[in-house]
């Protein structure tokens, strides 16, 4: 039986689980393959060199599924900015429906996506950012907890106090980010308040996922003590795997007199890409979140989606209904 929630509504999708944008990773063979499982995969536009690449990855996309799925614009603080505008454009004028913002001052970019129809899931990690995204126009929300892989934001709240607190404040719907890998997350989300789950860490370690399979054996391997949150001192904060790049950064960071400059090379976009691709764990950071703990195998993203959602029916109909049986009820 399919879960029909606000969000399985709004993107016209089966199973209200959705991909977040990754850099390196959002990429065609994942995106497609979460959609084609009924899930709604999302391409990470900064991913492609430039806006006519991105267009090119959209039709590539396009051949591989003809559900729905998103594009990824993220907006990070950056001495030399990519140019957004464009990218933006390419997204638009490719004809897709759906974009998840994340990052810094989305106002311009959800008030052009919103003037073209497109429908905007908002990516954040504090109450008081969901509150302006919605008052910005966007149509949901999905909420980022401490947990997460990615950027957590500053005020290291977890999802178990962060969901629900959201949920008390905004009205459109919502789905619940960070720390999510399987059925349990699922049901937990929906009972906090959310309409669906948002997963980045579970996908990466996936048949479809265009990463090198050490990378995916490494999430496998690591447990839930394994991130090392960087970039505290400088105000955004980054959870990654634990490796020896990551380790160096902390060591550095910690001098009194640490600059972004002498971490800048080690932290590389390129130094990161080459470790998914490569398999070389410690080649540069790989992004990963505390969810690792609970990834234990590299399944297609039909079989992993297919699981949460039939083992999330199990949860909901066996162990959660059977606490309202009274005592000796057979
Ligand atoms: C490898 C990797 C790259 C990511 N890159 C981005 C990104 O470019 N933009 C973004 O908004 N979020 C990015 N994220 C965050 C995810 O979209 C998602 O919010 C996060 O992974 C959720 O937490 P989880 O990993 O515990 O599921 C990335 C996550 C991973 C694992």
């Amino acid at each position: 039986m399919p879960f029909n929630t606000r969000i399985t509504k709004l993107f016209g999708i089966q199973h209200p689980i959705v991909q977040g944008g990754m850099m390196w990773v959002g990429r065609a063979e994942l995106v497609a393959a979460i959609s084609n499982a009924g899930g709604l995969g999302i391409l990470t536009a900064l991913t492609q060199p430039s806006p006519d690449d991105l267009r090119r990855e959209i039709e590539r996309c396009r051949t591989m599924t003809d559900k729905p799925f998103g594009v990824n614009i993220t907006i990070l603080p950056s001495v030399n900015p990519p140019p957004y505008a464009e990218y933006r454009k390419a997204i638009i004028d490719s004809g897709v429906t759906i974009v998840e913002t994340a990052g810094h001052r989305p106002e311009e970019h959800v008030d052009e996506f919103k003037s073209h129809g497109v429908t905007v899931l908002h990516k954040c990690t504090s109450v008081r950012h969901a509150q302006s995204a919605e008052k910005m126009g966007v149509d949901a929300i999905s909420i980022d907890g401490f947990e997460c892989a990615g950027h957590p934001g500053e005020d290291d709240v977890p999802g178990l106090v962060l969901i629900p607190a959201a949920a008390d404040k905004i009205k459109i719907p919502m789905i619940a980010s960070g720390g999510i890998g399987d059925a349990r997350g699922l049901v937990a989300a929906l009972a906090l308040g959310a309409d669906g789950i948002n997963m980045g860490t579970r996908f990466c370690a996936t048949q479809e996922a265009p990463i090198h399979s050490k990378i995916k054996q490494f999430i496998v391997d690591n447990d839930e003590r394994d991130t090392n949150l960087i970039f505290r001192g400088f105000k955004n904060t980054g959870r990654v795997a634990r490796n020896k790049v990551s380790q160096e950064v902390l060591n550095i960071s910690q001098r009194p007199d640490a600059l972004f400059e002498d971490i800048r090379p080690l932290v590389s976009g390129a130094r990161g890409r080459a470790a998914l691709e490569s398999g070389d764990i410690d080649a540069g950071l790989v992004w990963a979140g505390q969810i690792q703990g609970l990834i234990h195998d590299i399944p297609t993203c039909k079989k992993l989606i297919e699981r949460i959602i039939t083992n999330a029916e199990t949860i909901i109909e066996e162990r959660l209904s059977s606490f309202l049986k009274p005592p000796n009820a057979s």
